[in-house]
């Protein structure tokens, strides 16, 4: 009996040793285990935080120290993503600036655009004044030359009619004129003044065609009528000019059109336009089709004039309506027609005109024009 007691005893003695010796080992084991992963835990935390801050925009560690083993590779690899974003944010901080920047270059360089715009449009303003008066500087020297000419011939006719003159009366009051001599002088004598007439009536044109430049607006009357028939007037005061060519002309009239306009003005137009083709655009003899389509467009009137003659050289497309531009120089061409009828049409009847050609396909003329034009419209348009 004692010794099963002993038995026990020691058994008990055992059991109480055995867990003692688990619970120390349980508690070294987790005091090592603590110990051991101490760091690890504290770098994940740190890790976690630098996250946060990173999550929070709080910046961004460049680095995370960790322990050795696979903890430490992920925080490597955690270090090296990190430091590859802060260096592309930087990038991106750098590469916005350089965009503000040049945003406010852009700003700048506007500024500096609108203000060389506006500039210019002064100096273009200055240009079409220098222009102007350039142009008419150039239009009274030209009327000076072209008058020269005629007054010329006519001063030479003179003379030498003063000198024939003088000659036959000391012939006649020496008894010395016979028939024949006197027939040669007054033979001669007709001619001169011919001459003198027709160089006469030239500069007459002359002067009268540069006082058309300078449109005297007021001096030609505003009324109502009705277009087309004044307009078939005006062909049919042409026909003397036409009935020595082979041309046929032609208006059509969309409408009964009443205007209040110039009617002055409408038939210098279209007297010019005729008189062009017949001078420039046919041979003489050579068959022709001359047509005037006359349309009544909302308040506005377009006139649209063709001829199927020559045409006009793409060169001299841009030239047609300057001054004194001709290709007739010295041939009865002045060069006036086509500038008076860009300033009858712009200026006194408000309105725009387009001319298209192609050599050999003839010309076309468009205008367009108010209906209606009220008195001094044109000193309220400058
Ligand atoms: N219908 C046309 N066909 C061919 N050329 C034309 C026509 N109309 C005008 N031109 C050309 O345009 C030029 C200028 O015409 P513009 O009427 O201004 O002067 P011009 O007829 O030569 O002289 P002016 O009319 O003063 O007697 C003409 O010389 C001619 O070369
Ligand atoms: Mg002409």
């Amino acid at each position: 009996m004692l010794s099963i007691l002993l038995v026990l005893a020691k058994q008990h003695v055992d059991l109480a040793q055995i867990t003692v010796f688990s619970l120390l080992s349980l508690a070294l084991g987790y005091a090592t285990f603590y110990v051991l992963s101490r760091p690890h835990f504290s770098a994940l935390l740190r890790l976690a935080n630098t996250l946060r801050n990173i999550e929070q925009g709080n910046g961004v560690a460049p680095s995370l120290e960790a322990p050795k083993g696979e903890l430490k590779e992920l925080g490597e690899g955690l270090s090296a993503m990190l430091a590859a974003m802060a260096s592309r944010e930087a990038k991106f901080v750098a590469a916005q600036r350089e965009l503000e920047l040049k945003v406010s270059e852009v700003a700048v360089s506007n500024a500096e655009l609108a203000a060389t715009l506006r500039r210019l449009k002064a100096a273009q303003e200055q240009l079409v004044t220098t222009e102007k008066m350039a142009s008419l500087g150039g239009l009274v020297a030209g009327v000076a030359h072209e008058i020269n000419t005629p007054v010329g011939v006519g001063v030479t006719a003179v003379s030498s009619m003063s000198s024939r003159i003088i000659d036959v009366r000391n012939k006649y009051q020496a008894g010395e004129l016979g028939h024949r001599e006197l027939n040669d002088f007054l033979d001669n004598t007709q001619q001169h003044c011919e001459l003198l007439l027709s160089n006469l009536s030239r500069a007459a044109e002359l002067v009268s065609s540069f006082k058309q430049v300078a449109v005297d607006q007021s001096a030609d009357d505003l009324r109502e009528f009705d277009l087309g028939v004044y307009l078939s007037e005006v062909w049919r005061s042409l026909s003397p000019q036409l009935k020595g060519t082979s041309l046929r002309y032609d208006m059509s009239v969309n409408d009964d059109i009443r205007v209040f306009n110039y009617p002055g003005a409408l038939s210098q137009v279209l007297t010019n336009l005729v008189m062009n083709s017949i001078t420039h655009g046919y041979e003489r003899g050579e068959e022709g089709h001359l047509q005037l389509d006359v349309r009544h467009d909302g308040g506005e009137v377009e006139l649209v004039y063709r001829d199927d003659g020559r045409g006009i050289a793409p060169e001299h497309l841009g030239q047609v309506f300057e001054p004194f531009f001709t290709t007739r120089r010295g041939r009865g061409g002045s060069g006036l027609g086509m500038h008076i009828v860009y300033n009858l049409v712009t200026g006194q009847l408000l309105g725009s005109i387009e001319l298209h050609s192609e050599p050999g396909c003839g010309v076309e003329v468009k205008i367009r024009f108010p209906a209606n034009i009220h008195p001094g419209a044109q000193t309220e348009n400058g």
